[in-house]
């Protein structure tokens, strides 16, 4: 498709594929990256819109490995078409849904179905992620020949783990063939049973029900061992505890192709924020509440886990940050805490919150990009290299954002039909300016600033 020529003057550009980090421009046109550098003025076509990047970012766009974009079956908490564009107004230029739908991603026209709504409504790429069992059921292994064939860039069940131990290691074996991860969630349920919230202190004040970081640790080991068997291709979901980066971190130093993700909010809040208050100290004496926008899978855990987790994504044992978004309607947590769904809307609030690990400097700016372009590229394998690079002849997939534009999260205001997030109300530091979908630009917000037209 033709798209027209833009030119981002000025910004910092950060393009992990080449280790760049360096005040310059960055043309784009006919949907791809022209040049990236100094653009000499006699280089900048005719009619070219110039945009002002001064104090902005420029990289590729966010690539999400997880999350849950509801369609076919839940359209009345999510559809391709919405989060698609809550994933550009993020800053994310690629999405990977799961398959716990209705019904679930398990063969080849599921596939096509969310391809052809892609095609109808999206505004960035969508690539559909199979499950890992038919209907996602944990009995008998999905065709996943079949899936891959049909454009399946990774297996998984999602919401529920691969419980049989003898499936999973099956699951792994072809995965290595096929050349596409299995993205376990690791929870053992005989472990977790009914289980709302993390293990200690706020679950018993609270009365609740929690969940041990064994129920996470004692699988992924699993996984880790089934792995080695194999040779296959193990990718472990949304790592919650200390427990899982110390085992991703032994497995990593014996060579093992292993890799994982950490969310936003496993990385920036606590369980001290289910009480509702968000994470300021709580009277407990004085009668308890609890915010149900807190409950997600896995759970917000203590404040060692969450060092442990950002320890980890800086220096490289936990390859991406993946959103998990997990939109609800509000009914669903407008219940008591123990029936309230799982699930929190990330994707418009991820970078703001992955700022702060930038602002309080506990990750750097390369590394918080590198975790969401190439790192996440890397998990998918090589053939999606491009998506996560700003060289020449690559996709025009680019975020710009203003890491320092101050803005307090109204979910009114999402473009995602979740507005399930605690952070309603908080101030986040750092948010997106334009995001460009092949060349398009697919959002554009208050930040950003357009310099003088060069005419035609
Ligand atoms: O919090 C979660 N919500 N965790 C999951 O694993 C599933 C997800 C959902 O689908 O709502």
């Amino acid at each position: 498709m033709e798209t027209e020529n833009i030119l981002i003057r000025r910004a910092r550009v950060i393009d992990p594929s080449r280790q760049l980090d360096r005040v310059g421009d960055v043309l784009i046109g006919g949907g791809q990256i022209i040049a990236t550098g100094r653009v000499a003025v006699d280089r900048i076509p005719d009619g070219c819109t110039i945009i002002d990047g001064s104090g902005l970012v420029a990289a590729p766009g966010f690539i999400d490995l997880h999350c849950h974009l509801r369609e076919p079956g839940f359209e009345y908490k999510e559809t391709i078409a919405a989060g698609s564009k809550a994933g550009a107004k993020g800053g994310f230029t690629t999405l990977c849904c799961m398959p716990n739908t209705d019904p679930a991603i398990d063969n080849a026209s599921v596939v096509e179905f969310i391809h052809q709504r892609a095609r109808e409504g999206a505004v960035v790429r969508i690539l559909p992620i199979g499950c890992v069992t038919k209907g996602r059921k944990g009995k008998e292994l999905a065709e996943m020949e079949e899936l891959a064939s049909a454009g399946a860039v990774a297996f998984s069940d999602d919401g529920d783990p691969v419980y049989d131990s003898n499936i999973m290691k099956l699951a792994l074996a072809y995965s290595a063939d096929l050349g596409r991860p299995i993205s376990n969630h690791c929870q053992e349920k005989s472990l977790s049973c009914n289980g709302v919230m993390a293990e200690g202190p706020v679950a018993t004040h609270l009365g609740l029900d929690g969940i041990p970081a064994a129920a996470e640790e004692t699988m992924i080991a699993r996984d880790i061992s089934l792995a080695e068997a194999t040779g296959g291709r193990l990718h472990v979901a949304h790592l919650s505890t200390a427990g899982s980066v110390a085992l991703l971190r032994e497995a990593k130093e014996r060579g093992l192709p292993v890799t994982s993700e950490v969310c936003p909010h496993h990385l920036t809040i606590t369980d001290s924020w289910v009480f509702g208050n968000k994470g300021a100290p709580v009277d407990v004496a004085g009668g308890m509440a609890y915010d149900t926008t807190t409950k997600v899978y896995p759970p917000l855990r203590a404040q060692t886990d969450v060092d442990a987790l950002v320890r980890g994504l800086a220096d490289g044992v936990i390859d991406c940050v993946a959103t998990d978004h997990a939109p609800h309607d509000v009914i669903s947590k407008q219940v008591t805490y123990q029936d309230a769904s799982f699930g929190i809307s990330v994707l418009e609030t991820a970078l703001g919150s992955l700022l702060q690990l930038v602002h309080g400097r506990k990750l750097s700016m390369g590394a918080m990009v590198e975790r969401l372009t190439s790192g996440p590229a890397r998990v998918l394998g090589e053939s999606y290299a491009d998506l996560a690079s700003m060289v020449p002849g690559t996709p025009a997939d680019i975020v710009l954002f203003d890491p320092n534009a101050e803005w307090t999260v109204d979910p009114a205001e999402f473009e995602s039909k979740g507005k399930n997030t605690p952070l309603a109300g908080t101030t986040l530091k750092g948010r997106v300016a334009a995001t460009f979908a092949s060349g398009q630009m697919v959002y554009q917000g208050p930040e950003l600033r357009f310099g003088e037209p060069r005419p035609r």
